[in-house]
């Protein structure tokens, strides 16, 4: 079994997203990564989820979306429709159970729920969450920019929840995000993660084809 791709948008002009993404799912891409960032959860800002409600229809990817925004419900009537993965940072809730709450609402409304951890955060606080949610984020970089060096403490986190995911028998993916490479994939995956984003190792590629096979590793 393979792990999947899931191209970042950050480093593309946004009017050009359908026509990259139709060239990235020709080479074996499986999701659209959206980065969207307000530039107060984090500095940096980005489109924002209107605009990806408007070029969805030319989108020909399900839409894996990251919010690094202050209030991550803010957006879920412009993204029904739009995202497939609907994911929140954990660091936004004060409690566990908001956390919980949060998560319910973004299932509620038809998304598959994601909960994204930064590198700084302990992944002890989503162990309650964790049955609700179908997919795990787990940053390998500190959110807010592309082009970062990978962390590879986070795997430790990836590793941990990997054991949990098998003990409870529970079926939410992992994903990692940031800095990911042909060099440290094989160790990301190996450790259980079941998708992998890339931002810039992809875009500088000359090499499509080439470049996505190298971030696919068979476990
Ligand atoms: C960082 C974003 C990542 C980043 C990935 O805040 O969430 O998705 O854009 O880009 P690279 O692969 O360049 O680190
Ligand atoms: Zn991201």
């Amino acid at each position: 079994m393979e792990n999947k791709v899931s191209i970042s948008t950050l480093p593309y002009e946004f009017e050009t997203l359908p026509f990259k993404f139709k060239i990235l799912k020709e080479n074996g891409v499986e999701f659209a990564h959206c980065d969207i960032m307000d530039g107060k959860f984090v500095e940096n800002k980005t489109y924002m989820p209107n605009m990806l409600r408007e070029i969805k229809k030319e989108m020909p990817l399900p839409l894996d979306v990251h919010l690094m925004v202050n209030n991550p419900l803010d957006y879920i009537e412009i993204l029904k429709d739009v995202a497939y993965y609907y994911t929140i940072h954990c660091e936004c809730f004060k409690t566990e159970n908001e956390l919980i709450e949060a998560v319910k609402i973004v299932k509620n409304n038809g998304f598959k729920a994601g909960i994204a951890v930064d590198l700084y955060t302990d992944e002890n606080v989503i162990l309650k969450v964790l049955q609700e949610v179908d997919l795990v984020l787990i940053m390998t970089v500190k959110a807010g920019a592309g082009g970062q060096k990978f962390n590879e403490t986070a795997l430790k986190k990836v590793e941990y929840l990997n054991l949990i995911r098998a003990k409870n028998k529970l079926n939410f993916q992992i994903e990692v995000d940031g800095g990911i490479n042909d060099t440290n994939v094989s160790e990301c995956v190996k450790a259980g993660a079941n998708i992998v984003v890339s931002g810039s190792f992809v875009a500088k590629s000359n090499d499509l084809n080439k470049t996505i096979k190298s971030l696919k590793v068979s476990k």
